[in-house]
């Protein structure tokens, strides 16, 4: 009886996915909406997950490209992968370019900008409504070879940062909704990075000025710190409070606070994030969830087992409980959608399936989980 069902309806997901193919689409129709409603689309069906939420919340994905992408075999994925593009468009009601963005992507040399990665993501988000996160401008990692190595005086470095933020925000001014404007600033125990060229080049003082020249080339992006390690309290984030304070005082524009929330399965969940982000909120700033994955290790058979996926979801289900909960915590981004194209596999040994989607695009506990979350909107 089962197998019977199921077989009519592959049959009927055949006879769908075999008209999709036969009916040309128009030029002018978006790629992405080829087939949206088509059951024989992979990935979720159902609400999409920016309709289960409340008004006043984003839910975002990183939009895969760049970086690690650019090893691995397959096509680069946001222009090329159309089922990616779709549930992309459907889904989500932000966007973080995963790599576009950076100074390694955006400068291959001193004096050239490559921006049509970055600017087709932007277009991509305002044809489906979407906003954009900015990410990132002053960073210690992925840079290019001529900044990292090159041998500039502290002015011309200086003048440097400035002309690439007045150049970059002011090309994307009114676009983007908040901006990563510093990256992992901080060492865990509290102290600045050294490793960051423009901090260990220019003091900490850097920091500000970036504030203020995004600020000017853009007034209305809200300014962002972003970390990882910082979903708790501890000697990381207390830096973090501590420099937006004096910076507050100092009349710097600095509007908000995000925690990137790249968990693992063998660390345990951060139980303080909720009172972390609202002493952040407290202060009068915005926080954000920016790059949420929750990764596990995989034993032999590289598969997660239903025990784990049961866990993920758990943990995916709070980070977003204690988003909800916190006033201003208006943006909630998973650091991409499918295992597919996750980044995990490539940075952590032996660990992945972080994401909510299978490499096919099916959901996982996960998925559900979110859904189910955003649809109860806000506790009163
Ligand atoms: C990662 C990307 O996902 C990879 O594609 C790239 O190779 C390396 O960087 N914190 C950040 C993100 O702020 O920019 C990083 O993204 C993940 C950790």
């Amino acid at each position: 009886m089962h197998s019977i069902v199921r077989q009519a309806v592959r049959t009927a997901v055949v006879a769908v996915a075999t008209l999709a193919v036969a009916v040309p689409s128009s030029a002018s129709t978006p790629a992405t909406s080829a087939g949206a409603s088509a059951s024989a689309s992979p990935g979720p069906g159902g609400e999409p997950l920016r309709r289960a939420a409340p008004r006043d919340l984003v839910v975002g994905s990183a939009v895969a490209g760049g970086g690690h992408h650019e090893e691995q075999d397959y096509p680069d994925p946001f222009p090329n992968d159309r089922p990616y593009r779709r549930i992309l468009g459907e889904q989500f009601s932000s966007l973080s370019p995963e790599n576009q963005m950076k100074w390694e992507f955006l400068r291959p040399t001193q004096d050239t900008y490559r921006f049509g990665p970055a600017d087709d993501i932007v277009r991509f988000a305002k044809r489906h409504r979407q906003v954009v996160r900015g990410h990132t401008l002053l960073w210690h990692s992925q840079n290019p070879a001529w900044l990292e190595n090159g041998d500039f005086s502290p002015a011309q470095l200086r003048r440097i940062l400035r002309d690439h933020i007045q150049t970059v925000v002011g090309r994307y001014a009114g676009d983007i909704q908040q901006w990563d404007v510093a990256n992992e600033i901080f060492n865990d125990d509290g102290s600045y990075r050294q490793e960051n060229i423009w901090i260990r080049e220019l003091g900490p003082g850097i920091v500000a000025d970036a504030f203020r020249w995004t600020h000017r080339a853009d007034p209305d992006a809200k300014l962002f710190f972003n970390d990882y390690g910082v979903e708790s309290i501890n000697a990381k984030s207390n830096a973090y409070y501590a420099l937006i304070q004096e910076m507050q005082a100092d009349g710097v524009p600095v509007d908000g606070f995000s925690v990137q929330g790249h968990l693992s399965l063998k660390y345990g969940f951060p139980s303080d994030l909720q009172q972390n982000l609202q002493r952040f909120d407290d202060l009068g700033l915005e926080t954000a969830v920016t790059e949420l994955d929750v990764r596990m290790p995989l034993g032999e058979s590289g598969e997660p087992t239903r025990a784990q996926l049961r866990q993920q979801a758990d943990y995916y289900q709070r980070f977003l409980q204690a988003c909800l909960a916190v006033r201003d915590c208006s943006s909630f981004t998973v650091w991409g959608f499918t295992d597919k194209y996750s980044w995990v596999p490539f940075f952590f040994a032996d660990e992945g399936a972080a994401t909510l989607l299978t490499e096919r695009f099916e959901p996982k506990p996960a998925f559900g989980a979110l859904r189910r979350t955003l649809r109860e909107g806000r506790p009163d």
